[in-house]
């Protein structure tokens, strides 16, 4: 095994802010390992919304600053102390779920780490492995919905978005999406959308409308929205009667609190779901890893990376995932 040098490249961020707040080094000390965990050597992290709350302070910092951000990457395991409970050794290519992925090496606890099969590409393993796990815990179990069902999936065309229009798609469900702008419903569309949305459009009825003309005025069986504070009212007006509202983030910002009375209207039911609290027991982590593991080998899941940036550019890659200029999977490589 090749050895482990003392300092490595990381973001840091040492304070809340914009993503200018995002500060390259190559000079942070490599992590020390406690019990139960494992070194990965990282290849390439995966850029997610929640990056961005836990940078502007929406999400407090787990453990204080300077916090390296990142839930997840992929690449080789670089140490192991002792045994190791999972029968990982050293040199295995490995994708992970925890935290401080922004950073060459990543101290891991070893139940939240994974072998990538052969066949699938680190980039793959890692573009489609937060969100892949989260896509299939939500119509699995958020709303576990049923073939002929009628769902709204907002952002269609984002990391999120492409992977629940392909799953749902292949479960036989109908999918409105919306995106915002031609192109991005265009691609929501190539990815398994039955209908899209324009619903950044100024011009003709708004989304809501949209919704209600396409399902004669039942509305939808089940909302996935993760826009958040511009959409979630809407999602209350296009919910049928006795159906879900499943809301999962807030990239428009945070839902405000609302009066629950208005949801007795149609007997709707609504959740805030997180992927976090369905992969709590190493059961359940392998249950979802192995699901969007086996996607990936079998080519029944297609992950768009939107662009992978080297590791300095983190700053332009948040940039770029909140100006709503991206499609996809965005990768920081180390
Ligand atoms: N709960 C969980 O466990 C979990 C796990 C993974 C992700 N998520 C959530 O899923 C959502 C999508 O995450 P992602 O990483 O895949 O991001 P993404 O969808 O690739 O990017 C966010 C998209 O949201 C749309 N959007 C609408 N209003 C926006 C605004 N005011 N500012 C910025 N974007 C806006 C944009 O698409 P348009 O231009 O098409 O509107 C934008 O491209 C986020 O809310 C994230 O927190 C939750």
């Amino acid at each position: 095994m090749s050895s482990i040098p003392s300092k490595m490249k990381a973001i840091l961020v040492n304070k809340n802010g914009g993503a200018d707040v995002l500060e390259y080094t190559d000079s942070h000390p490599v992590p020390s390992l406690s019990d139960g965990q494992v070194l990965v050597k990282n290849h390439f992290a995966g850029v997610n919304y929640i990056d961005t709350y836990f940078r502007t302070g929406l999400y407090p910092a787990p453990a204080g600053f300077p916090m390296i951000i990142g839930q997840e990457a992929s690449g080789t395991v670089a140490k192991i102390e002792g045994s190791s409970e999972y029968g990982f050794k050293e040199g295995d290519r490995v994708v992970w779920i925890a935290r401080g992925g922004y950073a060459e090496y990543t101290a891991v606890p070893e139940k939240s780490v994974v072998k990538i099969p052969d066949g699938v590409s680190d980039e793959d393993a890692v573009g489609g492995f937060l969100m892949g796990m989260t896509a299939l815990s939500l119509v699995k179990e958020a709303y576990p919905v049923k073939k002929g069902e009628t769902v709204l999936v907002h952002a269609a065309a984002g990391g999120m978005g492409l992977l629940l229009c392909q799953i749902l798609r292949d479960m036989g469900v109908t999918v409105i999406g919306t995106a915002g702008g031609p192109e991005k419903c265009a691609l929501a569309k190539e990815n398994g959308a039955t209908h899209v949305i324009d619903y950044k459009s100024t011009d003709g009825p708004s989304w809501v409308e949209q919704v209600l003309k396409i399902t004669d005025g039942k509305g939808v069986d089940c909302t996935y929205d993760g826009v958040g504070k511009d959409t979630y009212e809407g999602d209350l007006e296009v919910a049928a009667r006795k159906s879900k509202v499943v809301y999962f983030g807030n990239a428009s910002g945070a839902i405000p609190p609302f009066n629950i009375a208005r949801l007795s209207a149609k007997n709707i039911s609504i959740m805030r779901s997180t992927l976090m609290q369905y992969i709590v027991t190493r059961e359940e982590l392998e249950f979802y890893a192995n699901g969007v593991l086996d996607l990936l080998k079998s080519k029944k899941l297609n992950i768009k990376i939107h662009k992978v940036y080297p590791l300095k550019d983190a700053v332009q890659a948040h940039k770029d995932l909140e100006g709503r200029k991206t499609t996809g999977k965005l990768l920081l490589e180390l």
